[in-house]
């Protein structure tokens, strides 16, 4: 079985996109630099172009979490596999991801981080699958809202595979 990438958001408009999403962040956190929580792994690419974009100082820390299930299904359970390395009470947190699909993993992350007291709590998604969802879940910033079709690239795996596209392909499987 052969695999063919189709290229469906090309780098030059990922570009464009992250930089206007920095924009807007930029002037909402002009009063209160946030803390980024980037999660792994496929969001640091986005976190590394977003932060570059970025016109106001920020600090950086690394979540790492698993859904149990197969490549391209989640399961709805979300095991942190590292945690932050400080604690968020009376931060501003941004939390950074790539995709928001069923919304399982945002919803367990955003109620978890919520419960350890940041001073205001927010997420920026590069992008968003709203027709896969399994439980409500509104992402406060979205570079591009996408249909349901499985993409990689720009830090987007299948099977660990295609993080380092730079640009956002759907991957279609030849029989
Ligand atoms: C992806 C993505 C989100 C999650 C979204 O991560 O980065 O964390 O899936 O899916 P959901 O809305 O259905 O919960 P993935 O588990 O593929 O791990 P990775 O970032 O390490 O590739």
């Amino acid at each position: 079985m052969s695999q063919e990438l189709e290229v469906i958001l090309s780098r030059e408009k990922i570009e464009q996109r992250v930089a206007e999403l920095a924009e807007e962040i930029s002037r909402d956190y002009r009063e209160h630099p946030p803390l980024l929580i980037c999660v792994l792994k496929g969001a640091v690419i986005f976190l590394s172009d977003l932060m570059r974009f970025l016109k106001i100082p920020v600090e950086v820390d690394f979540m790492a979490v698993s859904s149990y299930g197969s490549a391209t299904a989640s399961s709805g359970v979300v095991r942190i596999l590292k945690d932050l390395d400080q604690s968020i009470q009376g931060r501003d947190v941004l939390i950074v991801e790539d995709i928001v699909d069923t919304g399982l993993t945002l919803n367990y992350l955003r109620e978890n981080l919520a419960s350890r007291q940041p001073r205001s709590l927010k997420v920026v998604t590069l992008l968003d699958k709203p027709s896969r969802r399994k439980v409500p879940f509104d992402p406060d910033y979205c570079g591009f809202t996408i249909p349901d079709r499985f993409v990689v690239g720009y830090g987007l795996d299948f099977n660990e595979q295609y993080r380092q596209l730079p640009d956002i392909c759907v991957l279609h499987n030849e029989g």
